[in-house]
């Protein structure tokens, strides 16, 4: 499937075939995927939490103001920020270093200029760039691999937090629920004009 194609097919589905399950091998298949999304010098903020059991699934609905398309799809995944991601970028970049792909001046240059996504408010506003990012880079791997999707926001950080045992650190951000389609006539919705909101700006 082109790029194209899934983008101007993909929907927020709102009717999931609720017989239907993922495997753990297949929700991996797509965070792997999603994965690839670019991140600020490759921090990679992103952490997944995914349920595709029934009962998980009905506790995360609960979080979500009981929206029935989360226990509907056959997986549901959270994504969270890590609000301490640039510990582990740290030590994966002197291990880098230590193993030789990568200068030991290039590494310590490259931390002294993360130096500031170790305060909690700079890496929870670049995670969530980082989650958008990683959020469409699911969605579009979910239609290429046939499966229907949502992204949502509409749930209770902290009851969400207390459902799927998520500390401080890392802050749920957006869920995507992901499965089979039901059978369907949901329509696309329309988008605005190209021209309604880009501008090409010369200087002069
Ligand atoms: C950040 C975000 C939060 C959303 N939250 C919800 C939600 O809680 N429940 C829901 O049914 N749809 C949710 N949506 C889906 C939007 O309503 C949908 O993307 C929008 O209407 C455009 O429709 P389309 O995705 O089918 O093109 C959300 C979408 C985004 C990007």
């Amino acid at each position: 499937m082109h790029v194209s194609d899934a983008l101007r097919s993909r929907i927020s589905s709102n009717s999931f075939d609720t017989t239907a399950s993922l495997t753990e091998a297949q929700v991996a298949d797509l965070v792997r995927l999603a994965q690839e999304a670019p991140s600020c010098f490759n921090i990679q903020f992103t952490r997944f939490v995914a349920a595709i059991d029934p009962a998980t699934k009905r506790a995360v609905m609960a979080a979500a103001y009981n929206q029935p398309k989360v226990a509907a799809a056959a997986a549901v995944i959270v994504l969270t920020g890590d609000l301490r991601a640039r510990e582990g970028f740290v030590e994966r970049t002197r291990a880098a270093a230590a193993a030789g792909t990568l200068p030991a001046d290039v590494a310590e240059r490259m931390i002294a200029g993360t130096a500031g996504y170790a305060d909690p408010a700079r890496a929870r506003e670049e995670s969530l760039r980082s989650v958008g990012l990683s959020g469409m880079c699911l969605m579009l791997a979910a239609q290429e691999a046939g499966l229907a999707s949502c992204p949502m926001i509409g749930f209770d950080p902290a009851a969400l937090s207390a459902v799927l045992g998520l500390d401080e650190a890392h802050p749920p951000l957006m869920m995507i629920v992901v499965g089979p389609a039901a059978a369907s006539t949901q329509a696309r919705k329309p988008r605005m004009a190209p021209e309604q909101v880009l501008r090409i700006h010369t200087v002069g």
